[in-house]
Order: structure tokens, then C-alpha cells, then sequence
């Protein structure tokens, strides 16, 4: 039986005390304990977070690290740091990484190896922009980012891995894919795993679909039956609103 999950990219958003706000909020929530319930504050606020929901169904995770384990890296944070402060989840590949700071498949590549290595559960982020769908290519876009960036894994690895489609045209922007072209996209996922490892593998990951999600379309879109659950971005900021995106299923 796959994992459902519902992730909040908090991205840039929150300093330290509004990730207090917002969590002893989200504690207060009525969430459905048959989802896996995950929050992504900014990296100074980790550490805080992962304390202050030590006794809550809540679970914690990064939003990116270095591919090295240390070193002259000004900036970067690695996988032993994040683990030293008790997170054990990180998300990579978010288009916001691959758009605005370079990362491309060969150097997300890197970064899964790295994370599952140090036993790093990865959301592996990925999906097409909206030039590439219009011509009809998202699905050649997306089979080419999960082969570059994500294949290289071994049968193993995969119970540490979680997928987020996240089509770039719909982040952000109000405009969500419909249930059906989460529907479609995630069944085309699952065939193009179970082509290059096994139809046991595909059928066990977890894939979530980002881009837009909140509490009016939440339900439909996890009504489908490729799709586990939601990568949650400015929804995920309210406490209200992101519980209700939970309660959804
Ligand atoms: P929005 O929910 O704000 O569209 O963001 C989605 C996202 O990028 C989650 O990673």
C-alpha cells in the first residue's frame, strides 16, 4: 500500500518566529493520521521545527543540499548537518532550483546519490514548463528528467524516494493541471519506472502532484488514482488551508 503524503515547500517564506506561529497553528489542526503530514521551513528554522514537533504527526524536511559532504562550499549546507539536526527528508530538483540557480539533471543526479547514501529519504522533484507542453512534449521532458537525474538509483533505493510532478506552468500561478493531467502524467510515471526497474517498484513509490494545489481542488486531484498526494506551496503557509489540503483524501 503506497504512502499518502502531503508536503508544505515553505521556500523563502518565514523566519524564525513566524515558523513558530505557524506551526504551534498547524499543531492545533485536526489532521487525518493516515497521511504523512511534512513541513519544509527555510534552513535556519530547522532546527527549531524539528523540536518544536518532536511529539507531533508532523514530519520535517529540507528544501535542498550540497552534493559534497563538506567542505569549501560557502553557503551550502550538506546532508550530515541536516541530519544532525534531526531531519531525514529533503527535497530535490524543485524547478525553482533548476530555473534560478543552474541545478540541472546532471548535478541532481549527484545530489539523490548523495542524500540516499547518507539515508536521506528524497523527494525528487521534476516536471515540464508550459512551451514544452504546448508542443506536445512533456511527456519526452519528463521520462528524460527521471532518467537523467533519478535511474541511475538502485532497486534499494527506491524505498527511500518519493516523486513530485510539479509542471512548472502551474506553479505559483493559480492555474492547476486538472485531475486528469495529474492522472495522466502520474500513470505515465509509474509505466516508465516499472519499464526501467519493476512493476513492484512502480507501484510502491509515492507521487505527488505540485502546482496550485488548495483546499477547493485538493480532493479532486487526490481522487485520482496515480496521485498520493500534494506538494504544497503558498497553501502550505496557512495553517487552516493546509490542513484542509491533509483532510482532503
Ligand atoms: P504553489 O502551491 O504555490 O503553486 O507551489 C507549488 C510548489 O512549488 C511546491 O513545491
Amino acid at each position: 500500500m503506497r504512502k499518502r503524503i502531503v508536503a508544505g515547500n515553505w521556500k523563502m517564506n518565514c523566519d524564525l518566529s513566524e515558523t513558530d506561529y505557524l506551526l504551534s497553528r498547524l499543531m492545533e489542526q485536526k489532521l487525518n493520521p493516515e497521511v504523512e503530514v511534512i513541513v519544509t521551513p527555510p534552513f535556519p528554522n530547522l532546527y527549531t521545527a524539528f523540536n518544536l514537533l518532536k511529539n507531533a504527526p508532523i514530519d520535517v524536511a529540507a528544501q535542498n543540499m550540497h552534493q559534497e559532504a563538506n567542505g569549501a562550499y560557502t553557503g551550502e549546507v550538506s546532508a550530515t548537518m541536516l541530519k544532525s539536526v534531526g531531519v531525514e527528508t529533503v527535497i530535490l530538483g524543485h524547478s525553482e532550483r533548476r530555473a534560478y540557480f543552474g541545478e540541472d539533471n546532471a548535478l541532481l543526479a549527484q545530489k539523490v546519490s548523495t542524500a540516499l547514501s547518507q539515508e536521506m529519504r528524497t523527494i525528487f522533484c521534476f516536471g515540464e514548463e508550459l512551451q514544452e507542453r504546448k508542443e506536445g512534449r512533456h511527456f519526452d521532458v519528463v521520462k528524460e528528467q527521471l532518467q537523467e537525474g533519478l535511474f541511475h538509483i538502485s532497486n534499494d533505493d527506491w524505498k527511500q524516494v518519493v516523486l513530485a510532478y510539479e509542471p512548472v506552468w502551474a506553479i505559483g500561478t493559480g492555474e492547476t493541471a486538472s485531475p486528469e493531467q495529474a492522472q495522466e502524467m502520474h500513470q505515465f510515471i509509474r509505466e516508465t519506472i516499472a519499464e526501467a526497474y519493476s512493476q513492484d517498484i512502480a507501484n510502491e513509490v509515492s507521487i505527488l502532484y505540485g502546482g496550485s494545489v488548495k483546499p477547493n481542488n485538493a480532493s479532486e486531484i487526490f481522487g485520482k488514482p496515480d496521485v498520493d498526494g500534494g506538494l504544497i506551496g503558498g497553501a502550505s503557509l496557512k495553517a487552516d488551508d493546509f490542513a484542509a489540503i491533509v483532510n482532503a483524501f
